[in-house]
């Protein structure tokens, strides 16, 4: 990407930008009073859709689950192809239930592969953006409520920067961002980095190449993009790995089965297993997080909804 295509990349997003900014700014410090300083809350996200999210999400969320890692997945993607339905796994709650409080979180939850946790999308249903500020506030509550001993809780956002995709990544202090090597991909990840930084400057930014041909083109769509919020947003982004595109994933997404339990000898699992390690090794107090609350309340504070 060159200056020229970053600058009319950036005036491109920068109405955008002001506007979500100032949802944003509502948000409150997320340092609470409550001790869930174990939990890791990474969010997934892309910008642009079908990255390779919800593969993302799924896959990691079963890795570190195989390593002992009490972990949840929160299905934040209203639309379609959600992880219960691409790991076939059949739901009678979901989301929507929590917010019109019939059930609680706790009831929701489905166990899936490997011992993971999830928390099913109200998928199709109700987009978060029209929820008011007491039922976000209401699934908040419950979120924190969960005494369940979570280590790591992985957020699958939807694509795009609508309000819905901008309160998840809110809630989290990590952010996954997954790109494909595509220029759209690329364009797309910068605009919402741009947004998400404008937030909170303290967020932490890591970046996964999916759908790459071999490290190297992996680390060439990293240093284009680091070097873009190097230069323009005075922002270092993270790089936590690679995924090489394999034609099995696919495949296992028709049979409705969790592709590194299935192939666990592929290239593509090898690479999701560093990640998954990279992950696991990292201690969260290393990032100062605070006494985190699993959520907090103080993102509602603005109702964007
Ligand atoms: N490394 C890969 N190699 C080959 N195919 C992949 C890879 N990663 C994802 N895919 C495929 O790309 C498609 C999109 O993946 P996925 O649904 O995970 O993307 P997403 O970012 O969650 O999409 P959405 O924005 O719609 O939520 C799926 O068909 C998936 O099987
Ligand atoms: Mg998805």
């Amino acid at each position: 990407m060159d200056q020229a295509a970053v600058l009319r990349m950036m005036k491109e997003t920068d109405k955008g930008v002001h506007k979500m900014a100032s949802i944003i700014k509502h948000e409150g410090d997320a340092a609470g009073d409550g001790g869930k300083e174990n939990i890791r809350v990474i969010a997934v996200t892309s910008g642009k859709g079908g990255v390779g999210k919800t593969f993302v999400t799924a896959n990691l969320a079963y890795m570190l689950s195989r390593m002992k890692k009490k972990t949840l997945i929160l299905d934040a993607d209203m639309g379609l192809a959600n992880i219960d339905v691409i790991l076939g796994i059949s739901t009678e709650y979901n989301m929507h239930h929590v917010f019109l409080g019939e059930k609680s979180v706790a009831e929701v939850i489905v166990p899936g592969p490997g011992g993971i946790k999830i928390l099913p999308a109200a998928s199709g249903i109700q987009e978060m953006a029209e929820l008011s500020k007491g039922q976000k506030l209401a699934l908040i509550d419950e979120l924190n409520d969960l005494n369940d001993g979570f280590e790591f809780v992985f957020i699958d956002t939807a694509a795009g920067i609508t309000g819905n995709v901008l309160y998840f990544n809110m809630a989290a202090k990590e952010i996954i961002v997954v790109v494909s090597p595509e220029p759209t991909s690329l364009t797309d990840a910068y605009a919402l980095i741009k947004l998400l930084y404008q937030g909170r400057a303290e967020k932490r930014i890591l970046l996964i190449v999916n759908m790459v041909k071999n490290s190297h083109e992996a680390k060439e769509v990293f240093t284009k993009l680091s070097k873009a919020t190097e230069h323009f947003l005075d922002l270092s982004i993270e790089y936590l790995g690679y995924i090489i595109y394999d034609d099995k994933v696919t495949e296992a997404v028709k049979q409705q089965r969790m592709f590194t339990e299935i192939y666990p000898y592929a290239q593509a699992t090898k690479c999701l297993s560093s990640i998954a390690k990279k992950i696991s090794r990292e201690r969260p107090e290393k990032y100062n997080f605070g006494s985190m609350k699993f959520f907090s309340r103080a993102i509602v504070g603005g109702d964007h909804g």
